[in-house]
């Protein structure tokens, strides 16, 4: 799908599964009754229409189901699609934006076959989830792709369920980072590698020659720690991700600019309160997801800072609801550069402290909440998320009682 800062969106779902699901828009701003979450399930048969006014700049953002418990199981299964918006700015922007001729999706999702059919089983002794052998990409094995243009830009979301990625070119080639989860970079980088964790997206260029051959590549790693955590949860596997063909002649492209424009997530200096978030496969702060408590009231209209500490080995993310945020620090030091855009959610190595920066905006909603968790999405589905919810003024609540819906604005 793809819209314009600006434009009313309605999407009209029809549930033709056998089971309840629901449709996440994840990265995009919206009331939180249209957001998705397990608050609005859909149930067999049923349709559900949300509609929402696009307030963000662009980016690339997707969609998947986030039932409560059962989310692994349905994003695995292939439901997943990119949701990109674009806006004045990046249409002025002289960047590749040809989709499918020099822009291209790239969603990347491990599989594993028995036979011909799908293994969703999880490996001994892993306790990150299900990890495949090979990569599918956009629902495709053995991807190519022929491109007939200099510049080509790769749109990557990992849509995995636990997967970690370190993204190159088989040949080691740099190629220019201009996008991360909420939009466009400051300025273009280059860059020979990017980690990616479950639900992050970069936006990449690879300049490309006549008649030549290269291929998205994930390269072993060591994001995932110590020796043990590292082989159980896949760190050593290399895949081919995809293989770009170039045509005997290519179309010239023009150069990337080096400025791509301010960022809209907040630097933290007008933060009004800082909050602390604990990791553990076990919860978050100790406590397991629940769907009639709200974990956190936040005041709309106001920046807070939030510290995430991986409190153990195992690797996890953060991935927050609504809004787009800013890393500060990662373990107290400046982050990467693949870590200072806009951000929606971000890689959390055990043992390891993130420092975030977020301004809650729009209208509160007392009555449903939007979610924060961890995106290996075998933690979420054990309980490792909280809510929360937005109040109008500035007093400071307790942790508010409150009867969750569980069934969002339904049209059948
Ligand atoms: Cu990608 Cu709570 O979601
Ligand atoms: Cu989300
Ligand atoms: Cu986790």
């Amino acid at each position: 799908m793809r819209a314009k800062r600006g434009e009313k969106v309605q999407v009209k779902i029809k549930n033709a599964l056998g089971e309840e699901s629901t449709v996440h828009w994840h990265g995009m701003h919206l009331p939180a009754k249209m957001d998705g979450g397990p608050h609005q399930m859909i149930d067999p048969g049923a349709a559900w229409t949300p509609r929402w006014t696009v307030d963000q700049p662009a980016a690339t953002l997707w969609y998947h189901p986030h039932p409560h418990g059962g989310t692994e199981k349905h994003v695995q299964r292939g439901l997943a699609g990119m949701f990109l918006l674009h806006d004045e700015k990046s249409d002025r922007l002289a960047l590749p934006e040809k989709y499918g001729v020099d822009d291209l999706p790239v969603i990347v999702q491990d599989v594993k076959f028995d036979g011909a059919k799908f293994d969703h089983g999880h490996k001994m002794l892993s306790d990150t989830g299900f990890l495949g052998n090979r990569t599918m990409v956009n629902g495709t094995l053995g991807p190519y792709k022929e491109v007939g243009d200099e510049l080509v830009r790769l749109r990557l979301l990992n849509a995995s369920t636990a997967r970690i990625y370190d993204f190159g070119l088989s040949d080691d080639r740099e190629f220019a980072l201009i996008g991360t989860d909420g939009g466009l970079l400051e300025r273009t980088t280059r860059m020979d590698r990017i980690r990616m964790s479950p639900g992050e997206r970069a936006e990449i260029v690879v300049r490309m020659k006549p008649g030549e051959r290269t291929t998205l590549r994930s390269f072993p790693n060591d994001s995932y720690g110590d020796f043990w955590s590292k082989r159980f949860a896949g760190g050593d596997d290399p895949f081919d991700v995809l293989e770009l063909r170039a045509r005997k002649k290519l179309r010239t492209s023009p150069e990337l600019p080096a400025e791509l424009g301010e960022l809209e997530v907040p630097d933290g200096s007008e933060s009004v309160r800082g909050r602390f978030f604990g990791l553990r496969t076990s919860g978050i702060n100790g406590k397991k997801m629940q769907m009639s408590r709200i974990d956190e009231t936040i005041t709309r209209g106001t920046v807070e800072t939030w510290t995430v500490r991986n409190e153990h080995s195992t690797p996890h993310n953060f991935h927050i609801h609504d809004v787009q945020f800013r890393v500060l620090e990662v373990d107290g030091r400046v982050p990467p550069v693949e870590l200072r855009g806009a951000k929606d959610t971000v890689f959390v190595p055990g043992n390891t402290s993130v420092k975030l920066a977020m301004r809650f905006d729009g209208p509160a909603d007392p009555d449903t909440p939007y979610m924060y968790h961890c995106h290996l999405l075998y933690h979420e589905d054990l309980g490792m998320m909280g809510q929360f919810g937005g109040r109008r003024d500035g007093r400071e609540g307790e942790q508010g009682s409150y009867t969750a819906r569980t069934r969002g604005p339904l049209v059948t």
